[in-house]
């Protein structure tokens, strides 16, 4: 085989290795819907065989057209970990033997985690300890580096802020191939720059984590609702009481017959007898879904708890449903979803998903559309809808929210599994497409997460007056745009020469 990039990269030395027979499997991802083929995989021994090879890369300077891709589990949508005609580093290579937890000595407990770590992997290494990181994504496969460079979003954010919002410090390798441990006293700038910075700074090797104590057990509760109102009402209550639940989601169920049959196995019901009779008869429902966390002595106290909370909902009251289980299989909850779809080969489908930051403003006027018009089917997979609010996101980072005291996570999460019809990506991406243009054009502040924009121009619209500061801190960390090429936000070579 020829192999064109073998010479160019043969003048380095390291720890790991270089591969090129596995180059098509780095050409995929989650969202099975692009592909790019690198030119080489670099396995990474150590850090400073990332560092070598960027640095390398960098040295070629900006005629070479070689770029560097981290992959972190390759769980991106379109294509934001593949590096067309580039080196992609397998992050996953880096794992294992660094997770180092501390505790004691008067310091609040934190975890130092490899960048290409799985979360679940982390979580397994502190429950070892009793503690366990405070913000979470809904799916635990997925590395470290991958969602820091997103944001980390799920039903503790409410509380604790994304993930973003739980690190200390950071070690990263730069786009000139330089290796800096940053925090928010030191390198501050870079610190927050790769925080949401969607990989264009740098590759954080390392993250430490904050920690919490960890609950053995958590009620996992799940209600209700066929009006929109109420269920956002109550969502925003309880995301702004003092003493609430540790896990505020939801999600929305369209015109989907047996919903609570199929939570039976797992779910039990409060009153089997009107569980039963309850008939969703066709209307949109909205399941508030919530977690109280226990320990196992104090199930009472948790309970009275739990009591007094879902007693100032407003829910149909027959659809109460719980489940007691570990913090850890609450937590691993999609995991159980995984196995169970690859058995039936529903998970290595297209997943043309769209996730979307509504401010509360507007989220009644889009329920009303999206709910009530565009999405008349049933479902091709979940519809998240919950609140967060914004003084838990530090404006410092480089994630781009939209500009409201409170917004909304909404994710649509469909999988395509057919080539035509009702489960096609074709059918998904025109609904995709209708929810979007429906935001702009009725102006609703609506800012994309997870965003896959493939001009800068359209980058420039989503970061807005953050474009500036986003763009300096590219020229300044990785001036040849030798990083995350897949994001499409700066081509390499053509950034502008005047800053
Ligand atoms: C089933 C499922 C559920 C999900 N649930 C949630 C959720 O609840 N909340 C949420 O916020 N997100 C969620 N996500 C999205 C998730 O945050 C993204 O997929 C993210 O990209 C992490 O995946 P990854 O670790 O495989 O990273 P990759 O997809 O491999 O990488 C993502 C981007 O970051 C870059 N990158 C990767 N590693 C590093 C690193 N170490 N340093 C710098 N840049 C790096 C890559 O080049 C790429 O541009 C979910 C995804 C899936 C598939
Ligand atoms: C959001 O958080 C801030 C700061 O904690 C708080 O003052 C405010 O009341 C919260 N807003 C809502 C609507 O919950
Ligand atoms: C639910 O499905 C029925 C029949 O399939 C359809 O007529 C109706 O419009 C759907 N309802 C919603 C809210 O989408
Ligand atoms: C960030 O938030 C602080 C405090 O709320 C505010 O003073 C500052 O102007 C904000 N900065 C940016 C860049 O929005």
């Amino acid at each position: 085989m020829h192999v064109p990039d073998a010479d160019v990269l043969s003048p380095l030395t390291l720890d790991g290795h270089f591969t090129f027979h596995d180059a098509p499997a780095m050409a995929r991802d989650f969202g099975n819907r692009c592909s790019l083929l690198p030119a080489a995989v670099l396995h990474p021994g150590s850090v400073s065989d990332i560092a070598a090879a960027v640095g390398h890369v960098f040295s070629l300077g900006e005629r070479s057209p070689l770029t560097v891709a981290a992959r972190g589990h390759g769980h991106s949508l379109m294509c934001q970990s593949q590096a067309a005609g580039g080196i992609v580093v397998k992050m996953e290579s880096l794992r294992g033997d660094r997770l180092q937890v501390v505790h004691g000595g008067g310091v609040p407990p934190f975890v130092d985690a490899p960048g290409g770590e799985l979360w679940i992997n982390v979580l397994h290494e502190t429950l070892k300890y009793g503690l366990a990181p405070k913000s979470w994504t809904d799916y635990l496969h997925l590395t470290v580096g991958g969602t820091l460079s997103n944001a980390g979003v799920s039903g503790q954010a409410f509380r604790h802020g994304p993930q973003v919002s739980n690190v200390n410090q950071l070690e990263i390798v730069t786009g000139r191939g330089d290796v800096v441990t940053c925090s928010p006293e030191e390198n501050a700038d870079l610190f927050y720059a790769a925080l949401g910075g969607l990989g264009q700074f740098g590759i954080i090797t390392r993250a430490r984590i904050a920690l919490e104590p960890a609950p053995k057990m958590v009620r996992w509760i799940r209600v209700l609702y066929s009006d929109f109102a109420s269920f956002t009402e109550d969502q925003e209550m309880l995301i702004m009481a003092e003493k609430t639940f540790d896990y505020i989601e939801g999600f929305v169920i369209i015109n989907r017959t047996g919903i609570l049959n199929n939570w039976r196995t797992s779910f039990k019901p409060q009153d089997p007898v009107q569980a039963s009779r309850f008939q969703s008869d066709g209307r949109v429902l909205y399941c508030l879904e919530l977690t109280k966390k226990f320990n196992g002595d104090d199930v009472d106290t948790m309970e009275q708890e739990v009591t007094a909370l879902l007693s100032r909902l407003g829910y149909i009251r027959s659809t109460m449903f719980h489940t007691d289980v570990t913090y850890l299989e609450f937590l691993d909850r999609v995991h159980t979803s995984e196995v169970k779809l690859r058995a039936q080969g529903l998970w290595e489908v297209p997943h043309p998903w769209l996730n979307l930051l509504i401010p509360r403003s507007s989220i009644q006027i889009f329920a009303k559309e999206v709910f009530g018009k565009i999405l008349k089917d049933s479902n091709n997979g979940p519809i998240l809808l919950y609140p967060v609010n914004k003084s838990k996101w530090d404006n410092r980072t480089s994630v781009v929210i939209p500009d409201e005291e409170i917004f909304y996570l909404v994710g649509f999460l469909s999988s395509a599994p057919s080539l035509s019809g009702h489960g096609s990506v074709a059918h998904a991406m025109n609904l995709n497409n209708q929810i979007v243009e429906f935001c702009e054009e009725a102006d609703i502040g609506m800012k994309q997460y997870l965003a896959a924009y493939t001009t800068q121009q359209q980058w420039k619209a989503h970061f807005g007056a953050r474009w500036e500061t986003f763009e300096r801190r590219k020229h300044t960390y990785d001036p040849l745009a030798i990083l995350a090429p897949g994001q499409r936000i700066f081509p390499k070579a053509s950034l502008p020469l005047s800053l």
